[in-house]
């Protein structure tokens, strides 16, 4: 976090208010209030982001660039949605392109890439991926198949089991002269560990490789700057709405020469300008109108009593300050609280350090899916299972019986903390 965001960061979030935009939060289960913690699994989405959705659907939904009122207005909702994004993201509307999420964009680049174009050369044999063992698979197999399809290899940088962060090291020691490509996340969605990944573009700018930063876990909690991300080597991002308050879309930031330049496969009539030329068939036109709300919405977290000051890009920077100071408050007594109960094991970075507010942990004997279910009966909602961080669940010894996960967001209440916590508690007693 920037200075200028701590500083905003002194201004709590008003949880009361945020919690009042989401219907969601109105659920009873079992007779209790539902305590949403599953995040970093997709977030409960605010009025407003169903409200510009079914306002779309309803008044404006058209195809677009035809001459007619409602397609002239999905073309607007198009162009908004850019600016939104290129605003969450620190870039220029023109490098934003949507997809179905960041998994299927991620093969898609993948294959461009294979192809090559304008300054990349096509992939080719013996040329090399390096990914991460602390990354999700959708930042992982889309980059494996590019380097089985051109004949190439992968590196796998390593994590640390004991501290749930990477081994620079042997990160550093994978790239060399035939790498083409990092991928790396910005935050492990398993463990919360957030990675510094303008320093490790700059060690795979240093070899001459691409790199691609999956900032799906992390765009809901930490402040993105593209431009300064870019400046370090990195050439791509890729993020989903569902997991920052919005509809299930995907989102791809790219270097506008490489998304002008690259040979994506396209129909010849399609438009052949940057972004639309990454953007296959089309779009869900509503999932934008709703990826825009959501950034609004994410925007208005940095607001003082609801009315918006500056631009979206600076209320955005306070919003993030807000998020990190409130995520931070949770996210202590959470950890302290489950590693105060015996047969709780935590994994992960401990609090303090740079990380998301999300914590997996097991229960000694006690069966992932069992905690959870045990959970939801008292309202309190956790995800559990490897999350698709198979790797890291390989390495922490818990493949096959999985991690529980509890991510806070914007929503979540030091009470709920307290509920999950005597959750934990009533089934490690029992
Ligand atoms: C860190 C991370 N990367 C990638 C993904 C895949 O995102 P999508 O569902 O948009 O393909 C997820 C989904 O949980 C994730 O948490």
């Amino acid at each position: 976090m920037s200075a200028a965001d701590l500083a905003h960061a002194a201004d709590a979030l008003d949880v009361a208010a945020v919690r009042a935009a989401f219907p969601a939060l109105q659920r009873v289960h079992g007779g209790h209030p539902v305590a949403y913690f599953d995040g970093p699994g997709g977030t409960q989405v605010p009025r407003a982001v169903v409200d510009a959705m079914a306002d779309y659907l309803l008044h404006h939904n058209a195809n677009t660039h035809w001459a007619y009122p409602t397609s002239v207005e999905t073309d607007a909702v198009i162009t908004a949605a850019r600016e939104a994004a290129a605003d969450l993201l620190g870039g220029a509307p023109g490098e934003i392109v949507f997809g179905h999420n960041m998994t299927t964009l991620a093969f898609h680049l993948a294959r461009a890439l294979r192809r090559g174009g304008a300054d990349v050369a096509p992939f080719g044999p013996g040329d090399e991926v390096v990914v991460t063992e602390l990354d999700h698979h959708a930042n992982v197999a889309p980059w494996r198949t590019l380097a089985q399809e051109c004949g190439g290899a992968v590196r796998v940088a390593r994590l640390d089991p004991a501290t749930g962060t990477l081994d620079w090291d042997h990160l550093a020691a994978q790239l060399g002269p035939r790498t083409r490509l990092l991928a790396i996340g910005a935050a492990s969605n398993a463990l919360g560990t957030q990675v510094d990944v303008a320093a490790a573009a700059r060690l795979a700018r240093g070899v001459g490789a691409l790199t691609f930063v999956d900032g799906v876990h992390a765009v809901p909690h930490l402040r993105f700057d593209v431009r300064a991300l870019a400046a370090a080597g990195v050439d791509f991002v890729g993020c989903s709405a569902y997991k920052f308050y919005g509809p299930h879309a995907g989102l791809l930031w790219g270097r506008a020469e490489l998304l002008a330049g690259l040979d994506v496969p396209k129909l010849a009539p399609a438009p052949s300008g940057a972004p639309e030329r990454f953007e296959t068939g089309t779009q869900n036109h509503e999932g934008m109108a709703g990826t825009s709300a959501a950034v609004d919405f994410l925007a208005s977290l940095g607001d003082d009593a609801g009315a918006p000051s500056g631009a979206r890009r600076e209320r955005l920077g306070r919003a993030y300050g807000r998020l990190h100071a409130a995520g931070s408050a949770l996210l202590a007594p959470l950890w302290e609280g489950l590693r105060a109960l015996p047969d709780v094991t935590l994994y992960g970075p401990p609090p303090g350090t740079p990380r998301t507010p999300t914590v997996s942990f097991t229960v000694g004997g006690v069966p992932s899916r069992q905690v959870a279910r045990a959970l939801a009966a008292r309202g309190v909602f956790v995800s559990h299972g490897d999350f698709y961080a198979q790797t890291v669940a390989e390495r922490l010894g818990v493949a096959g019986a999985g991690f529980v996960r509890a991510g806070c967001a914007a929503y979540t209440t030091a009470a709920e903390v307290e509920r999950l916590v005597d959750g934990v508690a009533a089934l490690v007693r029992a």
